[in-house]
């Protein structure tokens, strides 16, 4: 049982350094979101009502934005049909209000930013400074007590304090999580895994707003930050991506000039252009972390459309193309470490060594299986509990190959002049949730890794 003895030791060696992290800046986004589990009479019987052959014209390929009711159900039924995770800007009231009357089942913190800045402050202790984009009292009430600051400027003067204490009465951003179980059926379509689909009530994360604090004194911002995870860029298009990229590329002049190792949390976006020019940026993070899917679409616009379509033709996904892929992102941008993250296992590739990698991956994928299992967690001890959660069965082969091809060894291996290192993880079979679990495992291993260092 080797992975057994290295889960448990590098759990308690991240463990017992996490209160040795400096602050870390997160930015860009932060909203509310409203899970709603799906039943399927519910469903069936909405779709009826807003026309079942309107509906099942999205089921077969998503719109671009959503404008009406159809439209919102026919994208629930594209993800439910394939398992699929996808998240759409809606444009209308009307069906914001259609929403809002459907209601929810729970509400939580949402965002890259506002989940890591809960996990990262509100439960393993480290200092967090946060963009959020909004901060009304929902919003800030969603913010878990702790080390977590917002900077709010005073006649011209930077304070940082809790997002309760902001008391900004502003808008709410809210992201509708319409989430199903595997197995889930509606109208015979059987759901292959637990995923979800989100409608985003939002017109300010998914253009990227940027808030004047962050805009007028980043530097004073960043003056005592050690490191920095970025993200949000997903839900911008060729329109509107010009003026955000901007400024982010001013801030991560900053952010380097001061050596504030920084990660990008690339989640998956749409637009081609767009992804084109997060790619351009790349060579100035440190750090990216990506899945199967998001590694794929960068592979795409590479121009690598075998090594793309490779990346999506197995199950699990063969580990040799994705360090294949890895090593071409890493040549062409120059970053510095990629953090792969699949079902059932990760990979991190990094233009340096040392075993502190995979035991930072060890620990996140702990801290992953609790907030699958728990939906939310509330105390390093949840992580604990992740301890009995089963190996996944599946990463057995996945090893074998990568002991075959590169001779890798408790995970780690040397491949070109980088080292590999690689995990099988443990997957809760029955999840309470699915939102806000890569964001869990990015900021663990990142966080974890330079606690280690
Ligand atoms: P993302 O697709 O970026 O939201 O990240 C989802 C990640 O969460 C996957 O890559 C898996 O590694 C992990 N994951 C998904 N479902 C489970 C589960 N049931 N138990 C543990 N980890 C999971
Ligand atoms: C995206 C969604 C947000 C969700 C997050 C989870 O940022 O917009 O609603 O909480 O992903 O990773």
């Amino acid at each position: 049982m080797v992975w057994g003895g290295l889960y448990a030791s590098a759990f308690e060696r991240v463990r017992s350094s996490m209160g040795n992290a400096g602050r870390v800046l997160l930015a860009y986004n932060t909203n509310i979101d409203a899970v709603k589990y799906l039943e399927r009479k519910d469903l069936e019987k909405r779709v009826e009502r807003a026309g079942r052959e309107e509906v099942f014209r999205y089921a077969d390929g998503l719109p671009k934005r959503i404008e009406n009711v159809p439209q919102l159900l026919g994208s629930i039924l594209w993800s439910i049909r394939r398992g699929k995770a996808a998240e759409l800007f809606v444009e209308s009231c009307s069906t914001r209000f259609y929403m809002r009357q459907w209601n929810w089942d729970e509400l939580r913190m949402g965002g890259q930013v506002g989940i890591m800045a809960n996990l990262l402050g509100g439960v393993y202790g480290v200092p967090v400074i946060a963009h959020v984009p909004q901060l009304s009292g929902l919003q800030a009430s969603l913010f878990k007590e702790g080390p977590i600051y917002v900077p709010k400027a005073e006649s011209g003067r930077l304070k940082l304090v809790h997002p309760k204490e902001f008391a900004g009465d502003e808008e709410n951003c809210i992201h509708h999580i319409y989430e199903f179980p595997r197995g889930f059926t509606v109208f015979g379509l059987k759901a292959p895994r637990e995923n979800r689909f989100i409608g985003s009530a939002d017109d300010y994360n998914p253009n990227l707003y940027i808030r004047p604090e962050f805009r007028e004194h980043f530097e004073e911002i960043t003056a005592d930050v050690e490191l920095a995870i970025i993200s949000g860029l997903q839900a911008l298009t060729k329109e509107n991506y010009r003026g955000p990229l901007k400024i982010i590329k001013e801030h991560i002049e900053v952010l380097n000039e001061l050596g504030i190792p920084a990660h990008l949390e690339f989640a998956f976006t749409p637009d081609e252009t767009v992804r084109k020019a997060i790619l351009g940026l790349l060579g100035e993070f440190w750090s990216v972390g990506l899945n199967e899917v998001e590694l794929a679409s960068v592979m795409e616009v590479m121009g690598e459309k075998g090594l793309a379509e490779k990346l999506l033709s197995h199950d699990p996904v063969d580990p040799i193309a994705v360090t294949e892929a890895m090593l071409r992102l890493a040549e062409k941008t120059g970053v510095r470490r990629i953090h792969f993250h699949t079902y059932g296992y990760y990979l991190a590739l990094t233009d340096y060594r040392g075993e502190f990698v995979r035991d930072a991956l060890l620990f996140s994928a702990l801290a992953a299986a609790a907030k699958a299992k728990l939906g939310d967690v509330r105390s390093i001890n949840d992580i604990v509990k992740a301890t009995d959660v089963p190996v996944n069965e599946k990463a057995k082969a996945v090893e074998e190959g990568l002991v075959r091809e590169y001779g890798m060894k408790d995970g780690i291996a040397e491949v070109n002049s980088y080292q590999l290192a690689f995990i099988p993880t443990k997957i809760v079979a029955k999840p309470k949730s699915t939102v806000g679990i890569g964001d869990t495992i990015s900021s663990s291993a990142f966080v974890g890794e330079f606690v280690l260092r």
